[in-house]
């Protein structure tokens, strides 16, 4: 069982996730294996926190571990294929685009029932890009009722 300290002042000072005081929120000798799937402008920081702050990080993208940027990896964070971060971790991290969440709901159910999934999405409609609307969502149905179906 891992244990993350909570500062709440410091998240309630936090005007971004970059100013996060994470490096400080985690008891070194309880870190978690993490796996985080997308290392985009939310992902990348997540990763170079956390693995700054001891965990051990597993990142993956859509398009393979080769193509993921050093900056992202500077802080001891792993590139791994999409199966791979998801396996014997405490912790799954989604960071990936909300329309983008059905590619990896298959994975996801495979993952044991003790592993906790955070999810850090929030759907955002790009009036020009039909790729990203969900259907639902457009229709009313609530985000987080979207993704746990
Ligand atoms: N940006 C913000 O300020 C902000 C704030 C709060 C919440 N959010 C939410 O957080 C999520 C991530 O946002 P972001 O701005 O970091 O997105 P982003 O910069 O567009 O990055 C998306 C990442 O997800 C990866 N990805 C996409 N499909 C994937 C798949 N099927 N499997 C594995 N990885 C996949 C992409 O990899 P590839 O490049 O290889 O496709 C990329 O690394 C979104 O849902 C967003 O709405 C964003």
């Amino acid at each position: 069982m891992s244990v993350v300290r909570s500062d709440v002042a410091g998240v309630a000072q936090a005007r971004s996730v970059a100013d996060l005081p994470l490096d400080d929120m985690v008891d070194k000798d309880l870190c978690m294996n993490i796996g985080l799937l997308g290392v985009g402008a939310i992902g990348k920081t997540l990763g170079q926190k956390l693995s700054a702050a001891g965990h051990d990080v597993k990142v993956a993208n859509s398009r393979g571990p080769e193509t993921i940027d050093a900056d992202v990896l500077s802080t001891g964070a792993r590139a791994v294929p999409v199966t791979e971060a998801v396996k014997d971790v405490d912790v799954v991290i989604l960071s990936i685009p909300l329309a983008r969440i059905p590619d990896v709901a298959p994975l996801i159910a495979t993952v044991p029932s003790e592993t906790v999934v955070i999810d850090t999405s929030n759907y955002v409609p790009f009036p020009d890009s039909e790729l990203d609307a969900v259907e639902a969502i457009e229709a009313g149905q609530v985000e987080s009722l979207w993704v746990s179906e």
